[in-house]
């Protein structure tokens, strides 16, 4: 029996779980929230799509604690509070660890063994507590960040070009924030490289959107922040680990060494499949692009301190 479970159950919780639940790869997808009644409606709601979509994933929804969550396979963190406008991912620090704290506690106590996708912001700093307080190992929590900041870039890239998004491969890497790193080297536009087609204002605009693409959404929206192109994100991700794909991919991933950087949670290329990460993967990117994925890192690294004090409060 292969089980993933959602926690939180709200817009990208509940869109998470619809998308794991249409893939059609698990026999069951757990759907939890502490609003009573919320999984517990859209899982009926989603259950009643299956002779529709055509799936045989059956959705189960708790609002009273993790029982039906025992043994997952993977499970997708994205209790928390989402940004309001004007506000910074990292004003959702404080908020949102305590909920991850307490979540995550409950996760390892149902499921020692489980893969832990975090997607909560501030996503980068979720991701290392999430770590701290499960004791999986590193490699066993993954934050999505890379996945849904690449495809925005691809978006932004076929747009300026008029390709269909499918003829674009895009990356970014580093933090999903101010430190984000999108990666125009190995970019490629219809098989040719980005750089050959793109002049530097080209690029500098792209770049710009796609560093400021949570926060276009969120300014639109006006409450509530994206959700459609960040749940096909952390499906890809469940996919990936539920069918041991070994598919490399930009995530939140420890690194302890690759590209010359040590022991911090960071967005990077990653071969993705059963057990989470199995390798980081090191691309031959510009030097540029190196040293503003160290400085990245760097940044990253003087926040995740922060979690680390925030750990020991909960
Ligand atoms: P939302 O407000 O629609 O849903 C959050 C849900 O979490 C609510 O239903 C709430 O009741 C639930 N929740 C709160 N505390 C909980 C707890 N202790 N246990 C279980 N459930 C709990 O927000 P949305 O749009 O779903 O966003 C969720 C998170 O994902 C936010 O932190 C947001 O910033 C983040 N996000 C991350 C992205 C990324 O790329 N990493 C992209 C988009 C959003
Ligand atoms: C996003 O990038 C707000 O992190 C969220 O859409």
């Amino acid at each position: 029996m292969s089980k993933v479970t959602v926690v939180g159950a709200g817009k990208y919780g509940s869109t998470t779980a619809q998308r794991v639940a249409e893939m059609d790869i698990v026999d069951t997808v757990v759907m939890t929230d502490i609003v009573e009644g919320l999984p517990e409606g859209l899982a009926l709601d989603m259950n009643q799509s299956r002779p529709l979509e055509g799936f045989e994933t059956e959705i189960v929804g708790s609002s009273s604690g993790y029982k039906e969550t025992e043994g997952s396979d993977v499970v997708v963190i994205t209790a928390g509070l989402p940004r309001k406008p004007g506000m910074s991912r990292m004003d959702l620090l404080e908020t949102n660890a305590k909920i991850v704290g307490a979540v995550t506690k409950e996760i390892v106590a149902y499921s020692p063994d489980t893969v832990i996708v975090v997607v909560s912001n501030p996503l980068d700093e979720m991701t290392a507590l999430c770590r701290e307080v499960s004791g999986l190992d590193h490699a066993r929590v993954i934050g999505q960040a890379g996945m849904l900041d690449s495809a925005r870039f691809a978006t932004f890239i076929a747009w300026e070009f008029g390709v269909p998004a499918a003829r674009v491969e895009a990356l970014t890497l580093g933090s999903h924030g101010d430190t984000m790193v999108p990666v125009p080297s190995m970019c490629t536009v219809d098989g040719r490289p980005l750089l050959d087609v793109a002049t530097p204002e080209q690029l500098d605009r792209l770049v710009q959107r796609t560093r400021d693409g949570g926060a276009e959404v969120v300014g639109l929206l006006k409450t509530g922040s994206a959700y459609y192109a960040p749940s096909s994100a952390a499906a890809a991700m469940v996919r990936a680990v539920v069918e041991d794909t070994d598919t490399v991919m930009p995530v939140c991933a420890w690194v302890n060494g690759e590209y010359g950087i040590e022991g911090v949670y960071l967005g990077v290329p990653a071969r993705i499949g059963v057990g989470g990460v199995k390798a980081i993967e090191q691309y031959a990117i510009s030097d540029t692009e190196l040293e503003d994925l160290r400085e990245a890192a760097e940044a990253v690294r003087v926040k995740q301190a922060d979690v680390a004090q925030l750990v020991a409060g909960l």
